[in-house]
């Protein structure tokens, strides 16, 4: 299907052309994931705020409610999703923090947290410290492993700098260094403070390390690198964009308030009233430098967090599963959803009948077994990172025993996965509500595309046949 978008519109016409205007790339691309936010939280938030940013973007812009971030839903495939393409059978990017079956021990966890960094206490304490990062034997050799390397397949921001653009990007930990891709040279600028160094679960504290994010962007805008950056810019970047942490730290400590719809709480109205004043001034500073209406702006959230009812709520020892699979298990990560590596893959079909007689204490939904190589999955007899079981718990059960959390995300539930999701620029006279199924996936073509580059330039577009998200096709 995405040959259908080789030849679409945005394709670059000669200057004499008398081909319509509208078909003129953009110069710019800004994408912002306001991690947490919900297709829902958009309509309440509208209905609460009529003169908001965010509603004024509506106004020229596309809304996809039905859009659906990765599964699971952690943040790196959320992130990788939207810059690559592809989804985690293709990109090998399963999860932060996960089993890699080929790292050097061998067998051992890709750790990209704020482990990484020289000391996730500080703001900005150097970035990634090497003598952190897991090794992987390649070609014959021990080396190290970034988290650009895990991914298999190229990402964005290298197809957009491999034609001589620039590229700007600020997220939570300087394990993002993982969207410079596999190639390690996506980014001309990197900002990655460390969000570890906040309190945790302290709503304005979040909002004050986001005004870090905001205050990059802006800088972009001046074509001026931000404090405590990787790399130079010398013009406005191509792309640009980062991501808003606060109203995804609003939600997992406060959630929704246990009435009718599910209203926000108090600290989520508060984030979300930052993020879209945030969005405000990025608007306004594309105005003031005549850049608005060359510039496309998406807001697509990596993730969600459920459950959105708190009635649903609830929380299990991740002990519980590994124990219930009866078997030796090597690995395991856990949040709204359990990933589990088995010692011996062919214990497999043990562990899934052990867990299903677990149902119960578990809260468990669903095992699925990835050895029969469930459709969308991939298999983990031919790679390295495809878990064998998936755990899928009872709707609003979070697999933690901490005691600091309302909601979670990396799980396949809607209140996960069913993201906000909008494109929004002047140049689009007619506002639309697609709220047919759509995937964040589809924002990757969208953003090489918009700039007049070929979306088949993106190997996880060309290997899931990935098109370009509608209205753009
Ligand atoms: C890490 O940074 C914190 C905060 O600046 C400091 O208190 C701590 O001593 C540092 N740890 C190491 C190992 O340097
Ligand atoms: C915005 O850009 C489009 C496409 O290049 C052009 O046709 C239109 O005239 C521009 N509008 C303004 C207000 O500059
Ligand atoms: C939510 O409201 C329902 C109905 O009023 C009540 O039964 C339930 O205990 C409440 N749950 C929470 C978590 O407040
Ligand atoms: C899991 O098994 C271990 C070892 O037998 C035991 O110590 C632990 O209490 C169990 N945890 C749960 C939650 O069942
Ligand atoms: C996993 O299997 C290996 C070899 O097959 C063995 O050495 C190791 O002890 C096993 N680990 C567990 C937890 O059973």
């Amino acid at each position: 299907m995405y040959i259908q978008a080789l030849v679409f519109a945005f394709a670059a016409l000669p200057s004499a052309s008398a081909a319509p205007k509208r078909n003129e790339p953009y110069n710019h691309v800004a994408v912002f994931s306001v991690d947490g936010l919900h297709a829902s939280d958009i309509d309440k938030y509208i209905a609460l705020r009529p003169n908001s940013s965010i509603a004024a973007l509506l106004k020229t812009g596309y809304q996809y409610s039905g859009a659906y971030t990765s599964a699971p839903s952690d943040s790196f495939p959320g992130t990788v999703a939207q810059f690559t393409g592809a989804t985690p059978r293709t990109t090998g990017v399963w999860y932060d923090d996960i089993w890699n079956r080929d790292i050097f021990a061998p067998g051992s966890d890709s750790d990209s947290t704020e482990d990484l960094d020289y000391n996730s206490s500080q703001l900005f304490s150097g970035g990634i410290n090497p003598a952190n990062l897991p090794k992987i034997v390649k070609n014959g050799q021990c080396v190290l492993q970034y988290p650009h390397d895990r991914l298999q397949v190229n990402t964005v921001f290298e197809v957009i700098k491999a034609k001589g653009k620039q590229t700007a990007y600020v997220d939570k930990h300087p394990a993002y260094d993982l969207v410079r891709g596999p190639s390690g040279t996506g980014l001309s600028t990197g900002c990655f403070p460390e969000i570890a160094s906040i309190p945790g679960n302290n709503v304005p504290a979040v909002i004050a390390y986001d005004q870090l994010h905001v205050n990059a962007f802006l800088d972009y805008l001046d074509a001026t690198v931000p404090e405590h950056s990787e790399g130079t810019l010398t013009a406005v970047p191509a792309l640009f964009g980062g991501n808003f942490q606060s109203v995804n730290v609003a939600q997992k400590t406060y959630g929704y308030q246990n009435a009718t719809n599910f209203p926000f709480t108090a600290p989520i109205l508060e984030a979300i009233d930052f993020v879209d004043a945030s969005l405000g001034a990025v608007v306004n500073k594309l105005k003031s430098k005549g850049l608005y209406n060359d510039t496309l702006i998406i807001v697509a959230s990596k993730h969600g967090n459920a459950p959105i009812n708190p009635a649903l709520f609830g929380e299990v020892d991740p002990a519980q599963i590994t124990n219930a699979t009866g078997v030796a298990v090597e690995w395991q990560t856990s949040d709204d959803i359990a990933l589990v590596f088995l010692n011996k893959s062919s214990t497999t079909a043990t562990a899934v009948a052990n867990l299903d007689a677990d149902r119960t204490a578990g809260k468990i939904l669903n095992s699925m077994s990835l050895m029969a190589g469930i459709k969308g999955f991939g298999s983990p007899i031919n790679n390295p990172f495809v878990p064998d079981i998936i755990v899928q718990p009872d709707h609003g059960i979070i697999y933690t025993t901490s005691k600091k959390k309302v909601e979670e995300h990396g799980g396949l539930s809607a209140d996960d996965r069913n993201v906000a999701c909008f494109v929004s620029s002047p140049r689009i006279r007619k506002a639309k509500n697609f709220t047919q199924r759509v995937f964040t996936t589809q924002i990757a073509p969208l953003i090489v595309e918009a700039l007049g580059i070929d979306s088949g330039e993106l190997e996880g577009v060309r290997a899931e046949g990935t098109d370009i998200l509608p209205g753009f096709d």
